[in-house]
C-alpha cells in the first residue's frame, strides 16, 4: 500500500511539471529576469530620476507588456514581476474591484498606477502630488489606450484619480474616434 501511494504522488509530481511547462510560465520568467537585469543596470546609472516604477502582472499578459514599453520610452525606469495572486495585492493596496485593470504599477512614492493609464498623466500627476490620492486608474482596458492598440479604434475613457478614503473623481479625459 505504501508503496503505491509513493507512486502516485510521483505521478502527480510529473502532470504538475508537465501543466506548467505547457502554459509557457518557464520562458516568460526568463524573459523577466532578463527585464530586471536592465532595470537593474539602468537605475545605477547617474541618469535615473524618480520615475522608477515596480509592475506587478500576470506571467501571460501580452498587453501588460505594451503598456511596460509605452512607459519606459516616456523615461520610466521599470521592473516587472510575473506574480499569481493579483487580485490579493490590489485588495492589500487598497484598490476596490471597480478600480482594477489587468496590471498594477507602484511608484517608488507609493502611488498605484493600475491599467492602462497614459504616462503623460503619470508624470503629470506624479509632479502635483494631490493631497489624498492613491493613485490613478483606468478600469477595464479601452481599446486605444496605451498597449491596447487596435488599428484605428480609440474608445473614449476617463483616467480616474482613486483616493485614500475609497473615493474617485475623472482625473482626465481621453476622447476617442467613434
Ligand atoms: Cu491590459
Ligand atoms: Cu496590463
Amino acid at each position: 500500500m505504501k508503496y503505491s501511494f509513493r507512486f502516485s504522488q510521483t505521478k502527480h509530481l510529473l502532470l504538475v511539471s508537465v501543466l506548467f511547462a505547457l502554459s509557457g510560465c518557464f520562458d516568460s520568467s526568463d524573459m523577466t529576469d532578463q527585464k530586471t537585469e536592465q532595470a537593474v543596470t539602468e537605475l545605477s546609472a547617474p541618469t535615473a530620476t524618480n520615475l522608477d516604477m515596480n509592475i506587478y502582472k500576470s506571467p501571460t499578459c501580452g498587453c501588460c507588456g505594451d503598456w511596460v514599453t509605452h512607459v519606459s520610452q516616456a523615461g520610466f525606469v521599470t521592473r516587472s514581476y510575473d506574480i499569481n495572486n493579483l487580485t490579493q495585492l490590489k485588495a492589500e493596496k487598497g484598490l476596490k474591484p471597480e478600480y482594477r485593470s489587468c496590471h498594477t504599477a507602484v511608484s517608488k512614492e507609493g502611488y498605484i498606477f493600475e491599467g492602462h493609464v497614459p504616462a503623460k498623466f503619470i508624470q503629470q500627476f506624479l509632479a502635483e502630488q494631490p493631497e489624498g490620492a492613491l493613485g490613478l486608474s483606468v478600469p477595464g482596458m479601452p481599446v486605444g489606450s496605451p498597449g491596447m492598440e487596435m488599428g484605428d479604434r480609440y474608445d473614449s475613457y476617463n483616467v480616474l484619480q482613486i483616493n485614500l478614503d475609497g473615493t474617485a473623481q475623472i482625473y482626465a479625459h481621453v476622447q476617442g474616434n467613434h
